[in-house]
């Protein structure tokens, strides 16, 4: 079976020249449609960039990404702008939530932007609350609800229009540990409707939720192995031990990565209306909330 998502040797290198940062360093990867996985690594390790690739909101410096068997690069931006509109669900860590509208407004309003009519969108937009619990919650703004309710919200928007690959990146960054839980079991429930999840961690708890956790460093992949019910501890031995249930291209790190690691939390990002990057030629309108770090890269 041909897979959903193939990556070949891929590098991104920020800034090229003298400062140049290689986020991605020579990775190659491959995801099959209905898989659930986790991508973990340290802080600037390569795994938002990583998250940007597959989602086609940046291109690679060198590399191939096939995506159902197509060369990305090959794609016109009406193709790319379709993929991203269609075929993918973005989750980030801050919510990225419109501060003065509702829940069930906050759904809606990438609905309204692709054209789908008021029936149908009040459809979707109830459905994709009431699956993630927030049937009650519907007329409230973002202020009135928890850190794990907005989040919620955020996730009703991204699944709203059924697409088959959810991509969330630190999806519970800024979540206690009984909300991330139960943003977790959100996606695992999608998982197990046929859609293809992607989850970018920190966190080895929410990482042994997935099936398949693959480590990055230093723009590297260090392991990639199925998920067999391990613990947390298991994982942190997993890396250590460097796996080779799937192909790695890098040798083992030999430092273990720390279970509890601290993070410095961004605040919460507030988008307006005006950090929708819509797109509208004739036939096609492409909407995606631009995530703050990326915005001069899409820019460009
Ligand atoms: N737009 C950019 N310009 C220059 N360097 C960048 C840019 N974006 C990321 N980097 C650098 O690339 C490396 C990988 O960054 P990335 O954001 O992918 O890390 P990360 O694993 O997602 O980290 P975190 O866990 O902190 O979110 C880091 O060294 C970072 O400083
Ligand atoms: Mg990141």
């Amino acid at each position: 079976m041909a897979s959903l998502i193939e990556i070949r040797n891929m590098c991104k290198i920020y800034n090229p020249g003298e400062n140049e940062v290689r986020a991605l360093d020579h990775v190659s990867l491959s995801i099959g449609e209905n898989e659930f996985v986790a991508i973990i690594g340290h802080s600037g390790s390569g795994k938002s960039t990583l998250m940007n690739m597959l989602g086609c909101l940046d291109v690679p410096t060198s590399g191939i990404y096939l995506l159902h068997g197509s060369d990305v690069s090959l794609l016109t931006d009406d193709e790319l702008s379709d993929i991203r509109n269609q075929e993918i669900g973005f989750i980030f860590q801050g919510f990225n939530l419109i501060s003065n509208l509702t829940a069930f407004e906050n759904v809606e309003l990438p609905l309204i932007y692709r054209g789908v009519s008021k029936r149908e969108r009040t459809h979707l937009a109830k459905e994709a609350l009431r699956k993630v619990g927030l049937e009650n919650r519907m007329t409230h703004k973002p202020s009135e609800m928890s850190g794990g309710q907005q989040q919620r919200v955020a996730i009703a928007r991204a699944i709203a229009q059924a697409p088959p690959v959810i991509l969330a990146d630190e999806p519970t960054g800024n979540l206690d540990s009984h909300s991330s839980q139960e943003i977790m079991n959100i996606l695992k429930t999608l998982h197990a409707e046929g859609r293809t999840v992607i989850v970018i961690t920190h966190d080895n708890d929410i990482a042994a939720n997935a099936k398949r956790i693959i480590h990055i460093e230093d723009g590297r992949i260090t392991s990639d192995s199925a998920n067999e019910g391990l613990s947390r501890e298991d994982i942190a031995e997993e890396i250590r031990g460097n796996s080779t249930m799937y192909e790695s291209n890098k040798e083992s790190s030999s430092e273990a990565p720390e279970l509890n690691q601290t993070e410095e939390i961004e605040p919460t990002y507030e988008p307006s209306a005006d950090d929708y990057d819509l797109e509208i030629n004739d036939n096609n309108i492409d909407l995606h909330l631009m995530n703050g770090e990326n915005q001069n890269e899409q820019e460009e």
